[in-house]
């Protein structure tokens, strides 16, 4: 039997079809769901005097709405675990049908305190004409209003959570001090003045969103800096990476671990995203373990 040109075409068509439904069906339903528990380890400081160890469960983006079960099941199993810390960076809630679901991230009290940070998603309610004429024009990028995020902050509060907008906590006993930059960012002169307050022996941490002025950070000192908001690219293709990272950062580093001069950066992957847009692609959904060794310098931390 031979195949006339036309009915070559509508083959290949069909295939084409066919093939991108299932892509879709798959980004969509299957690997959006995939949550897995990471681990990194990273060592800061570069001094020689004895080290501080510590483990921070890092969060990123859970998008959280109704209805979230998998999620909050994949949360409430992964913090039965001890944790030093419990960071948050952002994009907590998508919408107000989320708020219940702040009760539930938490199964245990991490042994220093959570803290959490908030993201674009948390301060504005997107629309599809946002999500999609702000991806070409960039002053539609956001709709005019913010929302008052006062509920979302008292339900994480209620929750367990601390949540930091440009405050900063001191952990004096643990040797830990920490900052949690608002979305969308801080001025450089506020975060100088918020680390100042940290003695020069302190582990200086910033949790942040958006991964843009990341050089403020380092310059501010820190010692490790978290953030989300990439979700990772969310679509990656093998040999290339992520398409877009909605930020400052190159492809290469739209998740994971690098450095700054002496600044650690960790970028999570996050566990979710607007419902609307929720697919993956050799990306899957990811919380991270990071393992901190800290040795601090012997003249103090002086700027990385
Ligand atoms: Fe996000």
């Amino acid at each position: 039997m031979s195949l006339t040109v036309k009915q070559v075409a509508q083959l290949v068509a069909g295939s084409a079809c066919l093939t991108g439904l299932g892509t879709l069906y798959y980004a969509n339903q299957i690997e959006a769901r995939q949550f897995r528990l990471e681990t990194v380890r990273v060592t800061t400081g570069g001094g020689d005097c004895p080290k501080s160890f510590w483990r921070i469960l890092h969060l990123s983006d859970l998008h959280l709405c109704h209805p979230e079960r998998e999620k909050i099941d994949f949360l409430r199993k992964i913090t039965q675990a001890q944790y030093d810390l419990v960071l948050l960076t952002g994009d907590v809630f998508e919408n107000f049908t989320g708020l219940p679901y702040a009760l539930e991230i938490l199964s245990r009290q991490p042994k220093l305190g959570a803290y959490a940070v908030l993201g674009n998603h948390d301060y504005y309610n997107y629309t599809l004409f946002h999500k999609t004429f702000g991806r070409l024009y960039r002053r539609f990028r956001h709709p005019p209003l913010k929302r008052d995020v006062e509920p979302f902050v008292r339900a994480l509060e209620r929750g367990g959570f601390t949540v930091l907008r440009n405050s900063s906590v001191n952990l004096k006993e643990n040797g830990i001090f920490m900052v949690g930059i608002d979305y969308p960012t801080i001025e450089h002169v506020h975060l100088r003045e918020l680390m100042s307050e940290a003695s020069d022996d302190q582990f200086k941490l910033v949790l942040f969103h958006v991964p843009v002025f990341l050089d403020r950070i380092r310059t501010a000192g820190a010692h490790l800096a978290v953030g989300g908001h990439t979700h990772g690219g969310q679509v990656r293709l093998p040999g290339y990476g992520a398409i877009i990272t909605d930020s400052e950062l190159p492809r290469h580093e739209a998740s994971g671990l690098f450095f700054r001069g002496k600044t650690a950066f960790h970028i999570s992957r996050g566990l979710g995203a607007d419902p609307r847009s929720n697919i993956r692609l050799f990306c899957p959904p990811a919380a991270t373990v990071i393992e901190v060794a800290h040795h601090q310098p012997a003249g103090g931390a002086g700027e990385p």
